[in-house]
């Protein structure tokens, strides 16, 4: 039979992996788990963030308090507190340093001639150094009397907060003071790194437990989608459906989300077991009153037909209009009777009425068929194909006759004489047997194809309806088939038209 072909998903790697990345595509859970784990980390970000600029602007307020100290200390007058250290020459003691620890610059700029530029660092174990000259220039860009700004002096000193002010004491006297902010940094890449590793264990911990307490949550969600699932896997097509399957209470409590699903589904399924209840019913009276009308027809078309035949055998002299009008009553009454038994058939299987089930040699019953076949039709050529051992299956011999012969009667009046047929008998591994009815005729019109197999469809209604066709005969095929525990599939191309019937060969 044909399908129709559904969009194929892309099945590349990178669609794949486009898949697996789109968030559209995650699982409930992995979403969740994926939004908390993003929300932690933009916790810790802002918090690194803040924290980090919070004590950078800290450490140099510090700083600057200490660079104002300095700047006092440093434009102290010569000999004052104890404590002060002479710097060594050339300063021949003019200024006095009082407390510059390692990471000190001091410019002193007298009526614009730089007459000291020194700095204390650890590589010289707190010892006055000359200042390099590059280092001096970028002291001697801070302009005087502003707030103190970042200089870096370059080399191994580093980034200095620098101040420059004119000197209280001495007029004409520039003192320009730098401390370094090489602590400040290394404390803050210090902080940053302790605060990356604790952001990351967080971020961790969070996915973990993240992980467990969402997979613990949406375990009701998981109770109520098997619920779900079971349902969907029930056959409510046909037949009584006893509905029976419903969401536990305990996950029906109105107050949770989980319970609003799962009390909605139970209203739903309640719903769907009384519309089907409704259905089978309706469907049950429906076939009764076929049933019965097929079988009150039997008695009076069997009458109408014996009074046909009986008028046309009395040999009595009857005016040709009358003789050719009950030869119509006579040809269609056969016609509906045919009809009639049918349709109680179908209304028999369709009640699940159950059938005889002893051994039916299907060999025989091929041949029987074909030889039938041919008899009916002459001009066809048919062939049968059967193993050298006969084939039993356990089933319902005259119903399984009438499929074989429903399957070549199509094959003979739906395709122009000279077609051959084959009908093809096979035992396969799986335990089930095949019978193939083959033909090279035109073929199923591929807008029946589909629904072949239901009842009162055919072909060409307007020919098939004159060639006495109703279109039940694939649909008793198709019943008489179920009801065997079989199948039936077609696969039908203009030359080449094959229906395949599968009956297990056992019990
Ligand atoms: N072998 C075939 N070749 C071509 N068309 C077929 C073949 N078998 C079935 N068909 C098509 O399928 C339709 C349905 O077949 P089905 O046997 O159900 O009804 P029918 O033969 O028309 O009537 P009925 O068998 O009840 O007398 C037919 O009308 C015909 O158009
Ligand atoms: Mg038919």
């Amino acid at each position: 039979m044909t399908s129709a072909a559904k969009p194929e998903a892309d099945q590349t790697v990178s669609g794949q992996l486009r898949r697996a990345l789109h968030p559209g595509g995650w699982s409930l859970r992995g979403r969740l788990l994926g939004q908390l784990v993003a929300l932690v980390a933009v916790a810790c970000v802002v918090m690194g963030v803040v924290t980090e600029v919070g004590l950078r602007t800290f450490l140099l307020d510090k700083l600057n308090g200490q660079l104002a100290g300095s700047i006092q200390r440093v434009d102290s007058p010569i000999g004052g507190d104890q404590g002060q250290l002479p710097l060594g020459p050339p300063t021949s003691g003019r200024l006095r340093f009082l407390g510059g620890g390692a990471g000190t610059a001091i410019v002193v700029i007298d009526n614009g001639t730089v007459t000291d530029a020194y700095t204390i660092n650890q590589q010289n174990y707190g010892k006055p150094v000359k200042l390099p000259p590059d280092a001096l220039a970028a002291m001697e860009t801070v302009q005087v009397g502003k707030r103190p700004s970042t200089v870096d002096l370059g080399g191994s000193l580093g980034a200095h907060q620098v101040i420059a002010v004119a000197s209280d004491r001495t007029p004409g006297r520039v003192l320009i003071v730098g401390l370094s902010v090489v602590d400040i940094n290394s404390t803050l890449l210090s902080t940053g790194l302790i605060m990356l590793g604790v952001a990351l264990i967080a971020v961790l911990l969070t996915a973990l437990a993240g992980e467990l307490i969402i997979r613990y949550t949406l375990t009701p969600l998981r109770r109520v989608a098997a619920t779900a699932s079971r349902v969907a896997e029930l056959p409510l097509e046909r037949g009584e459906v006893a509905l029976s399957v419903r969401v536990a209470d305990r996950d029906t409590n109105p107050r949770t989300e989980v319970g609003q699903v799962g009390s909605a589904l139970n209203r739903m399924l309640g719903h769907i077991a009384n519309a089907l209840a409704v259905r089978h019913a309706s469907e049950m009276r429906v076939r009764k009153f076929v049933a019965d009308a097929s079988h009150e027809l039997r008695t009076p078309l069997a009458a109408i037909r014996g009074y046909a035949e009986l008028t046309r055998r009395s040999g009595d002299k009857v005016p040709p209009d009358i003789a050719r009008a009950m030869d119509r009553v006579e040809s269609e009454s056969i016609r509906m009777t045919a009809l009639v038994e049918d349709l109680l058939l179908l209304a028999r299987l369709d009640a699940g009425r159950p059938l005889r089930r002893q051994p039916v040699d299907l060999t025989q019953l091929a041949v029987d068929s074909v030889s039938d076949a041919h008899v009916a039709g002459p001009d066809h050529k048919w062939r049968i194909t059967v193993p050298d051992i006969p084939v039993i299956v356990p089933g319902d011999e005259p119903r399984l006759r009438q499929v074989l012969a429903n399957l070549l009667a199509n094959a003979r009046t739906h395709t122009p004489t000279g077609t051959t047929v084959e009908v093809a008998i096979a035992q396969l591994d799986t335990g089930e047997v095949r019978i193939s009815v083959t033909d090279d005729g035109p073929g199923i019109p591929p807008s029946l194809l589909p629904e072949v197999f239901e009842r009162f469809a055919r072909g060409d209604s307007s020919r098939s309806r004159a060639a006495g066709s109703t279109g039940l005969g694939l649909s008793i095929v198709a019943a008489v088939v179920t009801a065997h525990r079989g199948n039936v599939t077609v696969t039908s191309r203009p030359g080449h038209t094959e229906f395949a019937v599968h009956i297990p060969s056992e019990d």
